[in-house]
């Protein structure tokens, strides 16, 4: 099971400016569940709270007010139920894509050949077993993005949250690591919530869009495509594709006060 719920979560952060303390409200009542085996996206304006909400629900935040369960299990603080894959990957500059995939392992207290073979299984499966041995400066962008992939899933989490993982790239690379992304997902049915501005990655990938606004949900939007996706060239010319994309696109451009 992997289902993860924030419950009612609302954060506050209180910033000292020239003017005094000020509270900003980054997330207010928001309530979902992240069903066991979906993707949902997060999507919504710059500063509306996506990587916030991610952020509490892999503990590295403190909510305010509200739960964070996982399979129904109030959980405090990070643990290894939960992954996270950032922008940027963040690996250790000093150590190999294999040692980066290595460290999560560690941590999670593996040792011995488990750890090597585990973590270059993982690297295999984002198509790095080659490039094992590079250091994170002699890897491409999409590369770097591969091993934090790999590291997230080699500690087997129950959640994978990812905050907008594919947003440094170009347009090409980005095209094959969504497929990647469909495919590791099918092999895996791992849980995954994923923070995207881009409207045609929100459609690719999910089951449902949440859609945020001033650090509310906004709308949940289910997205009627078929899993396996497939080939994603097919699954762009669909209707549905193109109706759900539009149903999107409205939710962000309503009006702040049909904000429900
Ligand atoms: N550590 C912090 N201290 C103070 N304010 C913060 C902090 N982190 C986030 N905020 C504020 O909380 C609000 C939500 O920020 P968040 O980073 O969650 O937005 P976002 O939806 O991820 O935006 P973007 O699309 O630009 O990444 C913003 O107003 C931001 O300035
Ligand atoms: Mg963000």
């Amino acid at each position: 099971m992997g289902d993860v719920s924030l419950v009612d979560v609302s954060k506050q952060f209180t910033l000292r400016i020239d003017t005094g303390l000020h509270t900003v409200h980054a997330l207010r009542n928001v309530n979902f569940t992240i069903r066991d085996g979906e993707i949902a996206v997060l999507i919504g304006p710059s500063g509306c709270g996506k990587t916030t909400a991610l952020r509490v629900a892999m503990g590295l935040e403190t909510a305010s007010r509200g739960q964070v369960r996982v399979d129904g299990r109030q959980v405090h603080g990070c643990g290894h139920d939960r992954g996270m894959v950032f922008q940027h990957a963040e690996l250790l500059p000093w150590l190999s894509a294999l040692q980066n995939v290595m460290f999560g392992l560690e941590m999670k207290g593996m040792r011995g050949s488990a750890l090597r073979d585990t973590a270059m299984r993982y690297l295999d499966l984002v198509g790095l077993k080659d490039s094992a041995n590079r250091r994170p400066h002699q890897l491409s962008g999409g590369m770097k993005q591969r091993v934090g992939i790999a590291r997230a899933l080699a500690i087997d989490p129950e959640v994978l949250l990812m905050d907008e993982p594919f947003g440094a790239l170009d347009a090409q690379t980005r095209e094959s690591l969504q497929a990647e992304l469909l495919d590791i997902h099918t092999t895996t049915g791992k849980t995954i919530v994923f923070v995207t501005h881009d409207l045609d990655e929100a459609v690719l990938l999910a089951d449902r869009v949440i859609v945020m606004r001033d650090g509310a949900v906004q709308e949940i939007i289910d997205v009627p495509l078929p899993r396996p996706r497939g080939d994603l060239g097919v699954v762009r010319g669909m209707a549905e594709f193109a109706e759900t994309r539009y149903r999107i696109w409205q939710a962000l451009h309503q009006a702040p006060g049909a904000v429900h």
